[in-house]
């Protein structure tokens, strides 16, 4: 009775079963000749469109081969081609922790989001956080992360810039590079994504990106141009707005010319979660694959194919493409996930990596600071933010926040303080949110008024005062300038009070910034005598963020983006939405995606279309070249030791230097190689190479090369401490030495 269920079908459809050539053992093509138009359809559209399949999965469902994970696309199996599953990305693996019928839990590691990574300046580091990812993906059964993320900051609103690398194209895509190639060294692929333009997230499926080629080229696609060329991966994940008015993943210049045919790109490109208008023109522009799949596309496609709008050439081409993908997954090699993925290991990977990427941004001759007691402020250093929301997140099984850090870093945190904080949070906290509502931006508790705090008796009692800022954002919506980029009246008033109470009994006041981007400091930054930028560092941050304070590692990261002095500085202000006038509800209209409406092109500026008037002068482009002052540059960081150049030439496209640490920690340093410009449009500086030094010891020095990126001759060079140094060095030319 089986037998004939299975077999009905199939006669039906005039294909016998013994002839039927199986992916991996026939040819490709083979195996598209022996597909019905139904089964490319399913193939093209992912699981969640397919009501014959038991496995579909969209985010979170429990259906899922992997619960929790972002999508998978569908089995064949009379033609012996599996489904895959595909998970998020990019700080760390995201899928349910636990799972019904088990006791077993899936927690991953949360690792630093890519916005501390790119501070690291580490490619080899990026590379070895990739490695650590992708095992994890591999051994719980995943055969692509939807990651790493690399589009530009362009404006420090943009709700997910955590997620991203950096404000300029060359660090964003060499980090981007490095984290492609550790995370693929496992065998699993990547999706590299939101290709492109996608630098708002309020309407971002419906907002068009009014851009100049040049822009387009020079900044916003460089990142993905290089990613693909040095990172090869295997796919490539289209965004949700428009480009000059075309849907990105309705584009084909974008999919097929640039990405193909000028960079070789030889991966499939699928579509963002529910993103794009039109299936058929999606397909037709390359876009191989629509995640995570709907009813209605399948729908559409079926129509298309019947009535010619979609030729069978067209569609052969997005099938070969996505089982070419399938035939290099672990699913089809026949892994066996484990889901045992050496989390202690990975917990130290992160920790290191987190420490890398902190900048110190103030150091009053204060830390260093050995174990001592300390009075802990802010409801952060009580619940310290690991990373970001929404697809962002990753399900930790813990984090070791501040107060945990200092213990084990033998600090003695004042219990009183504790308690009230404790408290205090225990009362405001209303618990994490569940369901889809876990997906979307949470908002902190606000500050705790010290009212009821003798802050004078702390300070007696204490040797040194600490306070945590935190920030967090996620997708769907971008920051508010005045509560998110700005810090609130109660933090100011925290720092403010606190500084006064510490000072007045001689002893320091250290604040740690546990946000989510850049934030205003203008306001604030005079009253504390050191301030570390930690970023969302990851499950282990507590940890991290005590082993830069004590000295244990020495800062050596250095900042990604410019910190301007004001929000009005930020050369795309003007052309950029402003959250606080925009309702959640309108902000988040993007959420449509998630129920599939999609805007129409509309008319409201910064909503429906935003114009790049910033062009190329995006960043440290525009306040090098404008001579605009910033609170801290695109480069910078602090360090507890000092490094010296020394005969920087220029050789074979690569710069040498000797690099000499000539202070008293051992240390890293970054050395950052810019190219010079006083040509009227062109940026007076712009990085052309970077490298990160070993950990040099006191006194200890290196000769380091640093490759150059589309070198010209002719181009004068300097090595900078930071986009802003007023004394960089310049570099010679090897042939103008021997002159
Ligand atoms: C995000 C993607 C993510 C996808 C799947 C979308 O909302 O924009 O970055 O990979 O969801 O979770």
């Amino acid at each position: 009775m089986r037998k004939a269920l299975i077999i009905t079908p199939l006669l039906l459809l005039g294909i016998s079963a013994a002839a039927q050539p199986k992916l991996g053992k026939a040819s490709i093509d083979k195996v598209i000749d022996a597909m019905t138009v139904e089964e490319k359809i399913n193939l093209v559209v992912g699981s969640a469109g397919d009501k014959s399949t038991t496995a579909s999965a969209t985010v979170g469902d429990f259906g899922a081969l992997v619960p929790g994970a972002a999508g998978q696309t569908n089995a064949i199996p009379r033609l012996g081609i599996p489904a895959t599953t595909l998970a998020d990305g990019p700080a760390g693996l995201r899928i349910n922790p636990t799972r019904t019928g088990t006791r077993n839990t899936f927690y991953c590691t949360h690792f630093p989001v890519e916005m501390l990574m790119g501070a690291t300046w580490n490619t080899a580091l990026m590379e070895e956080v990739g490695a650590a990812i992708g095992y994890e993906t591999l051994h719980y059964g995943v055969d692509v992360l939807l990651a790493p993320a690399t589009n530009i900051m362009r404006n420090p609103l943009c709700g997910r810039n955590f997620e991203y690398l950096s404000e300029d194209p060359l660090l964003a895509g060499k980090m981007c590079a490095a984290e492609i190639r550790g995370l693929q060294s496992n065998g699993i692929g990547v999706s590299v994504k939101h290709f492109a333009l996608n630098n708002q997230e309020t309407n971002r499926t419906g907002n068009d990106a009014r851009v100049t080629e040049k822009a387009i080229e020079e900044i916003y696609l460089k990142p993905f141009e290089i990613a693909v060329k040095e990172g090869k991966p295997w796919t490539i994940m289209s965004s949700y707005n428009r480009i000059n008015g075309t849907m990105a993943s309705e584009s084909k210049w974008l999919l097929e010319d640039r990405l193909r045919r000028d960079w070789g790109f030889d991966g499939l490109v699928m579509s963002d979660w529910y993103g794009g208008t039109d299936p058929v023109a999606m397909l037709k522009a390359g876009n191989d694959l629509l995640m995570p799949g709907s009813k209605s596309q399948v729908k559409d496609l079926r129509k298309a194919v019947e009535n010619g709008s979609l030729s069978t050439k067209d569609l052969d081409r997005n099938v070969k493409r996505i089982l070419e993908y399938i035939v290099r997954t672990p699913a089809f090699n026949g892994h066996k996930p484990d889901n045992k993925p050496s989390l202690e290991e990975h917990a130290a990977i992160t920790r290191t990596a987190a420490t890398e990427g902190m900048v110190l941004l103030k150091n009053n001759m204060t830390l260093p600071l050995a174990g001592c007691k300390a009075a802990v402020f802010g409801r952060t250093s009580y619940s310290f933010i690991a990373g970001g929301t929404g697809s962002g997140d990753v399900h930790h099984a813990y984090v070791v926040d501040l107060i945990q850090g200092l213990q084990n870093a033998g600090f003695t945190i004042d219990s009183g303080l504790e308690k009230t904080y404790r408290a205090y949070i225990k009362k405001k906290d209303k618990g994490a949110p569940k369901g889809l509502k876990a997906f979307f931006p949470i908002e902190l508790i606000p500050e705790m008024p010290l009212d009821d705090v003798d802050l004078l008796a702390l300070a007696d009692a204490n040797d040194v005062a600490m306070i945590t800022i935190g920030k967090t954002s996620g997708e769907f919506e971008d920051r508010s300038i005045t509560s998110n980029y700005g810090l609130t009246d109660d933090e100011i008033s925290l720092i403010t009070k606190v500084c006064g109470a510490f000072h007045s009994a001689g002893k320091k006041v250290i604040v740690i910034l546990n946000v989510c981007g850049v934030v205003d400091t203008i306001s604030w930054i005079e009253s504390p005598d050191a301030v570390l930028c930690a970023w969302l560092p990851g499950q282990e941050g507590g940890n991290s963020v005590a082993d830069i304070l004590t000295g244990r590692v020495n800062p050596s990261g250095r900042l990604p983006m410019t910190w301007p002095r004001a929000y009005r500085d930020v050369p795309s202000a003007e052309d950029f939405p402003n959250p606080d006038k925009i309702s959640r509800f309108k902000s988040m209209k993007s959420m449509g995606s998630f129920v599939g409406i999609h805007s129409k092109p509309g008319r409201t500026k910064n909503y429906d279309y935003t114009e790049y008037n910033d062009d190329i002068f995006v960043g440290y482009r525009h306040y090098t070249t404008k001579d605009v002052k910033v609170s801290f540059p695109f480069g910078y960081g602090l360090s507890y030791t000092t490094f010296e150049y020394s005969d920087p030439v220029l050789k074979g496209g690569s710069v040498f230097v000797t690099v000499r640490n000539t202070g008293d920690a051992a240390g890293k340093e970054v050395v950052q190689v810019y190219s010079t410009s006083n040509k009227s449009g062109r940026p007076a500086r712009e990085l052309i190479g970077f490298a990160k030094t070993d950990l040099l010891p006191k006194g200890a020095s290196q000769t380091i090369e640093i490759p150059l990126y589309e070198y010209k001759s002719g181009m004068s060079l300097i090595i900078a401490r930071n986009a802003a140094d007023p004394d960089p060095v310049t570099v010679v030319n090897s042939k103008s030495l021997f002159r």
